[in-house]
């Protein structure tokens, strides 16, 4: 699974064999330059999901919920069918809202749920699963949300071994970041994969250079012009 927010992106990760791809809340640091997840409203969201969805025509395409979006049931259903609306196959919530996850399963669309580090709602940004408390914690939800019926889940920023007893432990397949290499997949933020941000993640290892081919072809084109005055 990769990530898109823009038409562009998504035309060409379609032609990749791609599983899936996310419009991940990463949009607000990412794409919209915010300094967390937790400014992108549902509407920001639907915006960009639509976008995308215009892009692809043969990859699922799941979407987050955005912080608040899901905070009761009646609302994560609404606001699930908002995203569905503008072109979402699936939806993904972070952590271990089973009540939420039923109702919009019940609604008829489909849940990938989401464990370990929860950027919506962390302090910080750290490794989890670094206690036996909160490895266990993490086993549990991961549980509870494959009982509920979610169809997959991300594990985000465990440590290996954690992730490997949840992959081992729910039915649902599991796609990490920065959660080892024993998930049944992976995904990464489309822009740090392939270089488009100054300073990508020490996980990610980018296989491009975006921003300076952009930087390179902005200043031929002004150099070129100028020259031609
Ligand atoms: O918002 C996002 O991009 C995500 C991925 C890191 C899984 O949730």
């Amino acid at each position: 699974m990769l990530t898109a927010y823009d038409y562009p992106t998504a035309l060409a990760l379609d032609e990749c064999e791609l599983d899936l791809v996310l419009v991940g809340d990463s949009l607000g640091e990412v794409e919209l330059g915010m300094d967390s997840t937790r400014g992108v409203t549902l509407a920001m969201m639907a915006h960009h999901v639509a976008a995308v969805d215009r892009g692809l025509s043969r990859t699922h395409l799941v979407a987050d919920m955005t912080l608040g979006s899901d905070s009761t049931v009646q609302t994560a259903v609404l606001n699930a069918r908002t995203l569905r609306d503008a072109g979402a196959n699936s939806v993904k919530l972070e952590g271990a809202k089973i009540p939420q996850v039923e109702a919009i399963i019940a609604a008829g669309i489909p849940v990938m749920g989401h464990v370990g580090l929860l950027p919506q709602t962390a302090e910080v940004y750290r490794k989890q699963g670094t206690t036996e408390a909160e490895a266990d914690q993490i086993v549990e939800d991961a549980l509870a949300l494959d009982e509920a019926g979610c169809y997959c889940i991300v594990i985000e920023a465990v440590v290996a071994d954690v992730a490997t007893r949840v992959t081992d432990a729910v039915t649902a397949p599991t796609i990490g970041i920065a959660a080892g290499a024993t998930t049944d997949g992976q995904v990464l933020v489309s822009t740090d994969l392939v270089g488009q941000l100054p300073e990508p993640p020490p996980f990610v290892t980018p296989r491009a250079n975006v921003r300076q081919i952009v930087i390179d072809s902005g200043r031929a084109f002004a150099d070129e012009v100028r020259a031609a005055q």
